[in-house]
């Protein structure tokens, strides 16, 4: 059993890699919004610090869990492209800037961190070449946009951090891992908009808010870029994986993700439909309607059009992605037409 502490604990991946992390050590939950795990706050291995770590008092109150802890996981950012361009300066400071605070405090204490990165630090590789690329963590290039698409200084700042955390592990013996997730969907991510207009959530979360309450379904640039799917819990393994194996992860970047899952972002919409028809007791579907970038998120967007991981790092460790896509779409999508339709049910997000 370890001491784990998770920075961005109360998020999307973080809710349910600590749902996972209770099983077997001691966690500290640090995040401003702590709501998608309020069903831990019970358990006894648990405790909850309700922070914004960009508060100098909270810094200083978290150095003391990194000095006791023996592992950091780091999940804070802004990870969403409509945040990359309406406030591209707060995604530099709260993703690197703060971040790399934590990263320093690590190298000071010699605690070992694992550091969450994205898969957007591939950039537009597969539209460049146009080739069938898989990216690779070790051989690939990270290609950002002209800097004037700001939608690429999200990606340029985790590649920064990403690099500072190598940079630590060179001169002060940072013990690293970075984790390159791809397109991970399932139950409570982001957040459900009732009314357009009222936010914009990554695109599994804005499609199941169109057909929940049933506003246009809008398939940016004509749906034609392409993303690869990922399983909350084949993420989950996949990070428990990272963390049990510390000698055959410690000072390497891994993806994590599955290739196998790779549709269009049109392909996505019509799977959805068909599943979400299955499902539910309304059952009624929006319309679909096409839309450019610049008008859907404003200027400054660009997108990347293909993202397939190489996953030969995980799979080395016997761990291997479960879910095909129409399982994950399935699962994702019970969960909320059960909550959303279906009064008085509860369900269980991690599925147990
Ligand atoms: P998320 O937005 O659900 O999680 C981020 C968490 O950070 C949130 O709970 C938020 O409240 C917290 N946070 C933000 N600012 C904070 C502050 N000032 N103080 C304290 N807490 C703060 O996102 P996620 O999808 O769970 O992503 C987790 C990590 O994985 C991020 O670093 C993201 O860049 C990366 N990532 C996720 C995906 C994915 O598929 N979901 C893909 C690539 C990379
Ligand atoms: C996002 C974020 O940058 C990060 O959270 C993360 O690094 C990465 O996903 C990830 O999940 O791996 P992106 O995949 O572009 O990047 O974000 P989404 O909002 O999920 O969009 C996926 C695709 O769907 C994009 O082509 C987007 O234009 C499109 N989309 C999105 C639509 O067609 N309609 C929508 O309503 C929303």
């Amino acid at each position: 059993m370890s001491q784990v502490v998770v920075f961005g604990g109360g998020g999307f991946i973080g809710s349910h890699l600590c749902r996972r992390l209770v099983k077997k050590h001691d966690v500290e939950i640090i995040d401003i919004d702590l709501e998608k795990v309020e069903g831990l706050r019970e358990n006894e291995r648990t405790t909850f610090h309700e922070l914004d770590i960009r508060d100098a008092a909270a810094k200083e109150y978290s150095r003391g869990l990194i000095e006791e802890a023996d592992i950091v996981i780091d999940l804070i950012a802004y990870a969403n492209p409509q945040q990359y361009v309406d406030i591209p300066v707060d995604v530099v400071h709260l993703n690197y800037d703060t971040n790399l605070e934590i990263v320093e405090v690590c190298a000071e204490t010699d605690t070992r961190l694992i550091q969450f990165s994205t898969c957007e630090v591939y950039g537009k590789v597969g539209a460049r070449t146009g080739e069938d690329v898989e990216f690779d963590e070790d051989t690939s290039d990270l290609v950002m946009g002209p800097v004037d698409k700001h939608r690429w200084i999200y990606a340029t700042a985790k590649q920064l951090l990403e690099r500072m955390v190598h940079a630590h592990g060179l001169e002060n013996d940072l013990d690293w891992t970075i984790v390159r997730p791809f397109n991970v969907i399932g139950p409570q991510m982001d957040y459900i908009v009732e009314d357009p207009g009222e936010g914009t959530p990554r695109v599994f979360a804005s499609f199941m808010s169109s057909l929940l309450y049933n506003h246009p379904m809008h398939l940016i640039d004509g749906g034609q870029n392409r993303r690869a799917f990922t399983h909350i819990l084949d993420a989950v393994n996949g990070l428990e994986a990272i963390i049990e194996n510390y000698h055959e992860f410690n000072r390497e970047i891994v993806n994590v993700g599955n290739p196998s899952n790779e549709v269009t972002i049109a392909e996505l919409a019509n799977r959805m439909r068909a599943v979400y028809q299955d499902l539910s007791p309304d059952g009624s579907l929006p319309e679909t309607v096409e839309i450019s970038g610049t008008e859907f998120y404003g200027e400054g967007y660009e997108d990347g059009e293909r993202r397939v991981p190489n996953i030969s790092k995980l799979t080395s460790v016997g761990w291997e992605p479960e879910y095909d896509l129409d399982d994950t779409l399935r699962d994702g999508i019970s969960y909320y037409v059960d909550i959303h339709e279906r009064p008085g049910t509860t369900p269980d997000p991690s599925f147990e």
